[in-house]
């Protein structure tokens, strides 16, 4: 049997996204101990021990703690945020803005006096903002501070790219940077199938709307279920980033990062190319893009600095 490492990874908020990302890093055997913690009593301590339950068939080495008490969650290595509310049908991520601000800034609190040299992945809605408040809450530095959902964003691209072509979804490379929102950029010119272009697979009129679907693709999921949004496929991309970082693996994935000039733009988190290793955010990647995607870039972050300045607005940086 392959020894796990001793480490502790803590996933806050018990809801699915959370109890699914705690499922996953442990059929990875990603840490040795794998806190949930949730601030409904009884609900992470059950999840734990079903989880707990299934590890004998599984097989996997990960121990499963449930529990309320934010002390448990001390010295973590890393620390995956899924807290706060999901939208209802109608509701832009936006709309979350007060309710997960609030949540945020205590999450913030206690992650910096208990775990002050984790590396934390913000899933919390609305993300490009959710991550900016983590950082300046924590005063960590930016490159331990990261936010989910390029890899999704881009995961979905890559579903419909599967569905159009036919192609082995494995072999599908797909890139969406921008802002985890109506805004965000999918970028066709960086879509392969198995480095095969998209545009010589489908036709151009398709890749619009597979990428319109794409900018759509949460509310997609929140309209059919009714309540609730996705989990699944966050949760996944979530751990993805977890894994690169714990296994110090230097994955190139899309992810929301503090800019500093690249792509002409400061001082505001959005998704871009990095690469993950043990420091969090390793590298920023530029990428040479057409006018019209840097434009929309530009466009994508001036609707991140709107929600930035919403929040300040309401005092709650
Ligand atoms: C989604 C949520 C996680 O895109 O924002 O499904």
């Amino acid at each position: 049997m392959t020894s796990i490492q001793p480490r502790k990874l803590t996933v806050v908020g018990g809801g699915y996204v959370g109890s699914t990302c705690v499922h996953l890093a442990a059929l990875k055997n990603l840490a040795s101990e794998i806190v949930l913690i949730d601030v409904i009593e009884g609900r992470p301590q059950g999840i734990a021990l079903d989880m707990n339950q299934s590890a004998a068939v599984e097989g996997f080495q990960s121990r499963v703690i449930g529990t309320n008490d934010p002390a448990e969650t001390e010295d973590s290595d890393l620390v995956i945020v899924t807290a706060g509310r999901p939208r209802k049908p109608g509701m832009s991520r936006s709309d979350l803005l007060e309710v997960n601000g609030r949540i945020i800034s205590d999450v913030a609190e206690t992650i910096r006096r208990g775990s002050p040299d984790a590396i934390v992945i913000v899933v919390t809605n609305p993300l490009d903002t959710m991550v900016t408040l983590m950082r300046a809450k924590t005063g960590f530095p930016a490159r331990r501070v990261i936010g989910m959902a390029g890899v999704l964003d881009s995961s979905r691209f890559a579903w419909f790219i599967h569905e159009a072509t036919g192609a082995a979804v494995a072999d599908v490379r797909a890139m969406v940077l921008g802002a985890h929102g109506d805004s965000m950029v999918p970028l066709p010119d960086y879509c392969t199938v198995n480095g095969v272009q998209l545009a010589d697979l489908v036709p151009l009129d398709e890749i619009e709307a597979m990428a319109e679907r794409t900018r759509k693709g949460g509310a997609e999921i929140v309209g059919l279920l009714g309540s609730g949004s996705a989990w699944y496929a966050p949760a996944s991309a979530a751990v993805a980033m977890a894994e690169s970082i714990l296994n110090d693996a230097h994955r190139l994935l899309p992810c929301a990062c503090l800019l500093n000039g690249e792509y002409g733009i400061e001082g505001i988190y959005m998704g871009v190319p990095a690469y993950l290793g043990r420091g969090g955010v390793e590298r920023i990647l530029e990428v040479p893009l057409k006018n019209e995607a840097r434009s929309a870039l530009h466009r994508t972050a001036g609707a991140i600095q709107d929600d930035v300045d919403a929040l300040r607005e309401r005092g709650l940086f």
